[in-house]
């Protein structure tokens, strides 16, 4: 399901749309010199915006407990805590009743919904999500269903599935970390109630580069992370219906999580409460609630438009190297653009993966890294049916991933590296270190404050 791209080439630059933390830093290469970064993974985890950080230093001085406290810093920080529930649910367009749970990412709030879903409920799920959207369900025993050829193809069969069995949720990701293609939620979400079902959207991806609201679309259950909505601070939310979340056993019992306790039985709470059991991270959750407000500030329209531009221009320099082939789940997926926000220019978030024939893709991350400065990501995105089904090697793929920090000068670098490889190949040996490759002799010199270097890779990764 590769395909060849036709794109128009752009010379125009894209500045950043918003400040970011560690823009410019300055990274060594292998030959001694030091390159700014060029941030391509922010798919994985993006920078922290400058008004995060810049709210955090001013929140920190008085972090203290929440909700039990009697002292003013207490008091601030509840209420810095409760007022960050309220403007992460604003920005998501939740209805009035809506809850807005904290949690410690997307992978923590989609086991917290699989934990809610109503007894004898069974989910229907695609084959093309993150780990994160399937193996809570997988555990469970629920419905996969394979993604057709088409886009078109697989909402027909979403809905005979649906229609065909009595379905409690429909649980599918907003924007695939692999292409970056949107699915169109709304209809996915007509889809669903049509048949009874409730939908339970994966934004990980799609709320750090495009608006959704659960109120204009229709979306029962709404998860993201903080990390990669430019507040990196440990935070994630579960936001929707609440008779689910108040009906379901506490998630984590345990302090705060109720109202009564005596040895023989316990009163549980409602609402956010029930699941929140222990100290809440009121800092990640502020992080996440400034990111909210500053994203709102730049607007949909804008978000896209940025993106739009930098991802155009990647795809223009690739086609041009016939050695890459960049990777898509659908080839029609142009019918998705639009529905999440009416001012989309484009049906893809600024995702692209590509392979280069012949190369590891694993070696390629690594020359990228130690020869110019460039971080992306390689293997197979925590997404092994997908990658399978796209019919790659075990190495996977390589991501270039962007948002609000990056420019035409990150994109830019990226594919003058990519020609330099082409035509020349590598300055350095690399070799395999446990399982991931890494320079020879690697001079370059972990900072610090960070103690030595780690070679310990997830297995996610190119496993
Ligand atoms: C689409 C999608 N869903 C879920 C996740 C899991 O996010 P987290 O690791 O923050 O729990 C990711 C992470 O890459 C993702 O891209």
């Amino acid at each position: 399901m590769t395909e060849s791209m036709t794109v128009i080439a752009t010379t125009e630059c894209t500045d950043a749309l918003l400040p970011v933390v560690g823009a410019g830093l300055p990274v060594p290469l292998v030959t001694g010199a030091s390159v700014p970064y060029a941030n391509l993974d922010y798919a994985a985890s993006a920078p922290a915006l400058r008004a995060v950080a810049e709210h955090l230093a001013t929140a920190l001085p008085y972090y203290a407990s929440v909700h039990r406290g009697a002292g003013y810093a207490s008091q601030v920080s509840t209420a810095l805590l409760e007022n960050s529930r309220s403007c992460i649910g604003r920005f998501l367009g939740a209805r009035e009743d809506d809850l807005v749970v904290f949690t410690r990412n997307t992978t923590d709030a989609l086991n917290l919904l699989a934990h809610c879903v109503p007894q004898g409920g069974s989910v229907l799920y695609l084959d093309i999500e993150h780990h994160a959207n399937l193996l809570p369900w997988q555990r469970r025993g629920d419905v996969v269903l394979e993604a057709a050829p088409t886009l078109r193809e697989t909402l027909a069969d979403l809905e005979a599935a649906l229609a065909a069995t009595p379905t409690a949720l429909l649980a599918v990701t907003g924007a695939s970390n692999v292409t970056g293609q949107l699915l169109p939620v709304k209809e996915l979400a007509a889809i669903a109630h049509r048949h009874g079902a409730r939908i339970a959207v994966d934004a990980a991806q799609l709320a750090p580069h495009r608006r959704i609201s659960l109120t204009e679309s229709g979306v029962d259950y709404l998860v993201l992370s903080g990390h990669k909505l430019y507040a990196p601070y440990g935070a994630g939310v579960l936001v929707g219906r609440r008779d689910w979340l108040d009906a379901a056993p506490a998630y984590l019992a345990g302090g705060g999580a109720v109202r009564e306790v005596g040895t023989a039985a316990t009163d549980w709470a409602t609402g956010p409460a029930r699941h929140e059991g222990g100290t809440p991270n009121v800092l990640g959750a502020a992080a996440l609630a400034r990111a909210c407000e500053e994203l709102a500030t730049v607007g949909g329209a804008a978000l896209a438009a940025h993106e739009d531009a930098l991802r155009r221009r990647l795809l223009a320099g690739l086609a041009d190297l016939p050695e890459i082939s960049v990777l898509r789940i659908w080839a029609d997926d142009e019918v998705a653009s639009g529905e999440v926000d009416a001012n989309t220019t484009d049906e893809s978030i600024g995702v692209v993966s590509f392979t280069v024939a012949g190369q590891h893709a694993g070696w390629v991350a690594a020359y990228l890294s130690a020869e110019h400065g460039i971080g992306v990501r390689d293997g197979r995105f925590c997404a092994h049916p997908l990658v399978s089904k796209l019919g790659l090697a075990a190495d996977g793929a390589i991501r270039a991933s962007f948002g609000v920090g990056s420019t035409s000068a990150d994109v830019d670098r990226l594919l003058a590296a990519l020609r330099t490889l082409l035509a020349k190949g590598a300055s350095w040996k690399y070799e395999l270190v446990d399982g991931r490759y890494a320079p020879v002799d690697d001079p370059r010199a972990i900072p610090d404050f960070a103690g030595p270097r780690s070679s310990v890779s997830s297995p996610c990764q190119a496993d």
